[in-house]
This record gives C-alpha cells, structure tokens and sequence, in this order.
C-alpha cells in the first residue's frame, strides 16, 4: 500500500467545508502536519467525497478514554444532508473500546478500523487518527448488494411486495433483517402465502422512528413494529440476543436511515409471543411451520426473492433489467423528489481508488 504525504491537500478540503474561521483551520494543520502518516490524497479534491469527509467530523468532542472498557456508543458526525442519511441529528458511527483499550470504530457496509492516535487537541477540539477510511452508511438495498448479501432475500422480498420504497423512507428505523437461509427454510411457506400476509410478516421486522444499536435493546423490552405496532420482545441470556424467538446473529449494520440487525429466524406477527428455548443447543426452530418438501439452506440452494432486488448494470441481462435503479449511486430516478436517502456508492467508490490509510475524526 503507498503512503502519500500531503497533509496540507486534506487539511484545505476540510477548511472549505467545516472550519470556516481560518485561525481554526490553521490549528488543525499544525496539529496534523505533525502525524506524518495521516495522508489523504488524490481521491478527496472530488466533490463526491464530501459527504465521506463529513463523516468524519463529529459532533461535540468525544476524547477515546471517556469510553469504558468493552462498551459501545455512537456519535453523531456532521453528515446531515438528507439525501445521503435521515438518521436524527447527523448519520453516526459507532465506537467500541476493546477489552484491551483501544478504539475501534464501525461505519457503513460493516468497514472497522482502529484509531490509532488519539486525542490530538486542536483549538476546537480533538483529533483521532484511524488505520482505515470511514465508510458513509448506504441503503438497505446497496448494503444488501455490496456488503452483505445475507440480506438479500428479505430485501428481495421488501421490492416483491413493493415495500422497499416505504421502508428505505422511514427514519431512524431499527430493521430486525432474518438472513438468507431463514427464507430459505421457509422457501414453501412463503410462496404459499398470499400478498397482503406476506406484508404484514415483513412490516413486522421494522421498528420505525426507534434506531436500536444492539446495546441498546434491553431485556424484556418491546418494540412497536410498523405492522399496526405489534410488538417485538427482546430477550437477552448470557451473551445472546434475542427478537421473539429469533437471535441476532450480526448485530449494527448502520444504514442511511437508521440500523440493520441480522436474525436467523424470520419473524410471525401472528406469535408475537415466541420467545427462544433456551433448553436447546442448537438454532431455534422457525415459528412458521414449513410447507412442501423441507428445504436445504446454504449457497448452493436459490435464495427466495433475490431475483427480486432491482438490476444494476452489473447484471444487465438479469430479469429485471428495467427495475428503477435505487442505488448504487448512479442517477436516481426512484428519489428524485429527494424524499429518500439514496445511495452513496460514488464516495465508496472514491475512497478505494483514492484513499488508503488514515481518516480524521475532528470534534468540535
Ligand atoms: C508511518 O508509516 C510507516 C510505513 O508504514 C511506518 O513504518 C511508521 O511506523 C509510520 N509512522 C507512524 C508515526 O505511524
Ligand atoms: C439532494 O438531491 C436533490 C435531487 O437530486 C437535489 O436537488 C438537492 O440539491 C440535493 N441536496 C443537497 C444538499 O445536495
Ligand atoms: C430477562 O428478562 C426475563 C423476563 O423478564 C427474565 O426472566 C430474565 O431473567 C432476564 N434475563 C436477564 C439476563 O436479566
């Protein structure tokens, strides 16, 4: 990986865009132009990457040994911009101190890095360097096609039932999103469930208006779902959680509009009542009760709806070559009133080419 060293290109980027004051700015390079690492290059003097450097910036300063051993907080950064997040006062990432002390941050498609420096004090604030670049959240369907592809049926099944739209649409969500082999094992129950039920079942993974990091859902606590307010349980045990009876499997997938958290079962507002055995050793059983032959889960088994996600040019020829485009950061017909956050996949694009190690983290 080559390192560049022009401190100076970064640091007038960041002036332009947040520290108005010069006297500001001038602080904040003096402190950086020390770290003879910290180098941004090439990528950011494009206008794509703006959103990326405004993500970097928190709000409020935050310094690395405030945050206790083993826990998690979030923090809101500078990227309000609607288009790119409708998360409540600013898209967030989260910062999770280690057992051993360090810092390690989660931003959008799962990207972690460690801060490396930290703590550097500039007059209006502190600066943190981390080992990686910060990815900006995305949408459910971008995260879906570009980082984890264990969400694709239930995302498949959101555009099959023309949900997508109405649920990529609501702010600070808190979506419960059962994994591939969940449908999978559920391949005949689902096709034999008739449109409006299948709605209901998938509004009832999502918990508008309530953006729950996995920290944050409490034991027997209930969330209100977007199916008419059916409640979700929470149930903690050990180092497990658990939604009804399904456990989360990958908790904080940030979005641009609020968090994803991966389950292994697929969710029954009928049985708002299940709630995990903890007798088992194994998975628990799904809720709905399989129809037709039982059904092999895994790679080589076709995962329902997928066929479903709208078409990108990656896969021009596919079957749904004329869906409207929803991400991948080209032109977004489907968004065009603004109304939704769209995808962020330019800046993601701009970072692999144009940047490799280092990222600011500035609080005022
Ligand atoms: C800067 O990078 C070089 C090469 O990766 C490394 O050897 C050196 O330790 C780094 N310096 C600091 C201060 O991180
Ligand atoms: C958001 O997107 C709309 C439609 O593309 C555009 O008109 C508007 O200028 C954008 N807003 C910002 C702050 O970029
Ligand atoms: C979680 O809540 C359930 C139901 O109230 C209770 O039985 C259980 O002991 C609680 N578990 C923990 C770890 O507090």
């Amino acid at each position: 990986m080559v390192l560049l060293r022009h401190p100076t290109a970064v640091l007038a980027l960041i002036s332009s865009l947040l520290l108005s004051p010069a006297v500001q700015a001038a602080s904040l390079e003096s402190v950086l132009a020390d770290q003879a690492n910290l180098t941004m290059f090439r990528g950011l003097v494009k206008n794509t990457v703006q959103e990326t450097l405004k993500y970097h910036i928190l709000k409020g300063t935050i310094d690395m040994p405030s945050i206790v051993k083993g826990d998690s907080i979030w923090a809101a950064t500078t990227l309000t911009d609607r288009n790119y997040s409708t998360v409540t006062g600013g898209q967030h990432l989260i910062l999770t101190k280690q057992p051993g002390g360090e810092v390690v941050f989660t931003s959008g498609f799962a990207t972690r890095g460690t801060v490396v420096v930290e703590d550097l004090q500039f007059d209006s604030g502190l600066v943190q360097i981390t080992d990686s670049v910060m990815h900006v959240p995305e949408t459910l369907e971008s995260t879906a096609r570009n980082a984890y592809k264990d969400l694709a049926a239930f995302v498949g099944a959101l555009y099959a039932t023309d949900l997508y739209d109405e649920v990529a649409g609501w702010e600070d969500v808190t979506i419960f999103a059962p994994r591939n082999a969940a449908f999978q094992q559920l391949a005949g129950t689902f096709a034999a469930m008739d449109r409006d039920d299948l709605r209901r079942v998938l509004r009832y993974h999502v918990v508008p208006g309530r953006l729950s990091h996995v920290w944050e859902l409490r034991n027997a606590s209930a969330l209100a779902s977007a199916d008419g307010g059916t409640e979700v349980a929470i149930t903690r045990q050990a180092n497990s959680i658990f939604v009804n009876s399904a456990e989360i499997i990958q908790p904080d997938i940030l979005l641009a509009n609020g968090v994803a958290h991966l389950i292994d079962n697929v969710l029954d507002p009928g049985q708002p009542d299940a709630r995990p055995d903890f007798s088992l050793t194994t998975q628990q059983p799904p809720v709905f009760t399989p129809l037709g032959t039982a059904t092999a889960t895994g790679a080589n088994v076709p995962t329902p709806f997928a066929s479903n996600l709208p078409c990108t040019p990656s896969c021009v020829g596919g079957t749904r070559a004329t869906a409207a485009p929803t991400g991948s950061g080209g032109a977004d017909s489907s968004n065009a009133g603004g109304a939704l956050p769209r995808c962020t996949g330019l800046a993601g694009a701009g970072l692999g080419i144009g940047l490799a190690v280092g990222a600011i983290m500035a609080g005022f």
